[in-house]
């Protein structure tokens, strides 16, 4: 097990980092600790040594304010929220609006785009760990309360890798953190579209044309029946005009995993088609937000310096219900002053 710091250079006053995380069987997982962000994860590959399964970007210095989030973490709130109008207790707040008249993943100062501090790092016998802590004062972006927020890295030799979310306030707010990494388990060897998806959910979110959820439908005969393995490509090809996947060009809608929740199963197993890598999900979250990059465009190099292109790789978001307090769905994220929210999502690898 190894834990090690790298200082990467100066953004304004800030010194970023850049911590790896190493278990005896060689998985490597970076964070950054600008957005706190897990900038890559990688495999034993048989073949090539290592794998990176994650959509990771050549340079440091393309993380930031990056709109395509990879990695990021995403707080206060992950998602959209419409018009920006948060009701919490009997206090209406305006969240700021930075995606047309809506907000979107906690705004331009959110979580995602700060540099959070070292809070700890632990190397024990067959873990090891990391923690990260950031704040957000209130009235920040629009939302009630100084907040602090810490995120908890663990990587173990079983191959399981935990994140843990904790955030605290001194006022009555409202938490929904979560992560934006985009995942293809062939090490972008093929498209993102070919990984082969289970969800554990009978229902989905159809969305409107800005990408807020409506409500939620069953996944029987429609493109979100992941119940069963099947690759997303194969999905969308069986229904080649459904309103939904054409708003999304591909996928960009929650599922109701509250039962795997319950039962302390993988909400998700995803594997690359070759079946050489996958991973399972695990969350206490009641939502899984897919996003299949449908509208990631060719902005960015890769660290194998190739271009990032449409559905390179597919984000798992497991959150609150997008936009819960407006849906009446799944929220977990009202959080009293002096109360601890706390989110969890692990990652068991596969190879
Ligand atoms: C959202 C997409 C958005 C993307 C930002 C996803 O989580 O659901 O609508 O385009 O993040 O890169």
């Amino acid at each position: 097990m190894n834990i090690t710091e790298k200082y990467l250079g100066n953004l304004s006053q800030d010194s970023i980092f850049l911590y790896t995380l190493v278990n005896d069987n060689n998985i490597n997982i970076s964070i950054l600790s600008y957005g706190g962000t897990i900038m890559e994860i990688a495999l034993p590959d048989k073949d090539t040594g290592l794998r990176t399964i994650t959509l990771t970007l050549k340079n440091w210095e393309d993380y930031i304010h990056n709109p395509l989030y990879p990695g990021s973490s995403l707080g206060p709130n992950a998602g959209r929220i419409r018009n920006g109008e948060m009701t919490i207790g009997s206090n209406n707040y305006q969240l700021s609006q930075n995606d047309g008249r809506h907000h979107l993943h906690g705004g331009v100062s959110s979580v995602s785009y700060q540099n959070w501090s070292l809070k700890e790092r632990i190397k024990g016998k067959n873990f090891v760990s990391l923690t990260l802590s950031t704040v957000l004062t209130d009235g920040q972006e629009g939302y009630p309360g100084n907040r602090e927020i810490s995120v908890s890295y663990t990587l173990d030799n079983s191959g399981r890798f935990e994140i843990q979310y904790s955030g605290t306030s001194d006022r009555d707010t409202y938490f929904n953190l979560s992560n934006h990494t985009y995942f293809n388990l062939s090490g972008l060897n093929a498209p993102g579209l070919s990984q082969i998806l289970n969800i554990d959910a009978n229902s989905y979110i159809a969305n409107n044309e800005e990408h807020l959820p409506l409500q939620l439908l069953p996944i029987e005969n429609s493109p979100f029946d992941f119940g069963s393995p099947v690759s997303l490509k194969d999905n969308l090809e069986s229904y080649p005009n459904h309103p939904q996947t054409i708003i999304a060009k591909g996928y960009n809608n929650g599922f109701d995993i509250r039962n795997a929740a319950l039962r302390n199963a993988p909400a998700v197993t995803l594997w690359d088609s070759e079946h050489t890598a996958g991973l399972k999900l695990y969350t206490n979250a009641p939502c899984l937000v897919l996003y299949s990059g449908g509208f990631i465009g060719s902005e960015y190099r890769l660290k194998n310096n190739t271009p990032t292109y449409i559905s390179c790789a597919i984000a798992l978001e497991a959150q609150d219900f997008p936009d819960a307090l407006h849906l009446g769905e799944g929220s977990d994220g009202i959080t009293l002053k002096g109360e601890r929210y706390q989110r969890k999502i692990v990652y068991e690898f596969l190879y």
